[in-house]
C-alpha cells in the first residue's frame, strides 16, 4: 500500500533567462520579457511529494517535520530572496527556467529521502504555469 504525502513550500527569487552565446535578438525572440537584463522576480510555490509504504509503527510515510526541515534547508534557504543566476551555483551556467529549478530542487532533496521512496516536485512559477519532475 503506497501513500503519497505532500508539503507545500514557497520562495521568492529573481532570474533572467538568456544564453550568452546567442545574439540579443535571438534571446529576445526565445525568452521574451524573461531576458530582461535587470532580472525580474517570481513568487515560486513548490510542492514536494514523497510516495512510499506507511510505516506500521508510526503510521507515517515520512515524518512531515523532517520533510519540512529538509525543504527549508535544501531549497528555501538556497533559493529564497536570491538572484538565481548570480547566487546559486547550479545556475551559473544553467538557465533558471521553471524546468531547471524543479530539477535542481529535486537533485538537492533526493539524497536525503530514503531510497525505497519516490520523490516528486511540482514547481509553480506563476499561479497558471507549473512543471513537474520526478527523476526520470
Ligand atoms: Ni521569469
Amino acid at each position: 500500500m503506497k501513500v503519497k504525502v505532500s508539503r507545500k513550500a514557497h520562495f521568492n527569487a529573481a532570474h533572467r533567462l538568456y544564453r550568452p552565446d546567442w545574439s540579443t535578438e535571438r534571446n529576445d525572440r526565445i525568452f521574451g520579457k524573461c531576458n530582461n537584463p535587470n532580472f525580474h522576480g517570481h513568487n515560486y510555490e513548490l510542492i514536494v511529494s514523497v510516495t512510499g509504504d506507511v510505516d506500521p509503527e508510526t503510521g507515517f510515510v515520512i515524518d512531515m517535520k523532517v520533510l519540512k526541515e529538509l525543504i527549508r534547508d535544501e531549497v528555501e534557504n538556497a533559493f529564497d530572496h536570491k538572484n538565481l543566476n548570480l547566487e546559486v551555483t547550479e545556475f551559473k551556467k544553467l538557465n533558471p527556467t521553471a524546468e531547471n529549478i524543479a530539477v535542481i530542487a529535486w537533485n538537492r532533496l533526493r539524497p536525503h529521502i530514503a531510497k525505497d521512496k519516490q520523490l516528486e516536485v511540482v514547481l509553480y512559477e506563476t499561479p497558471r504555469n507549473f512543471v513537474t519532475y520526478s527523476g526520470e
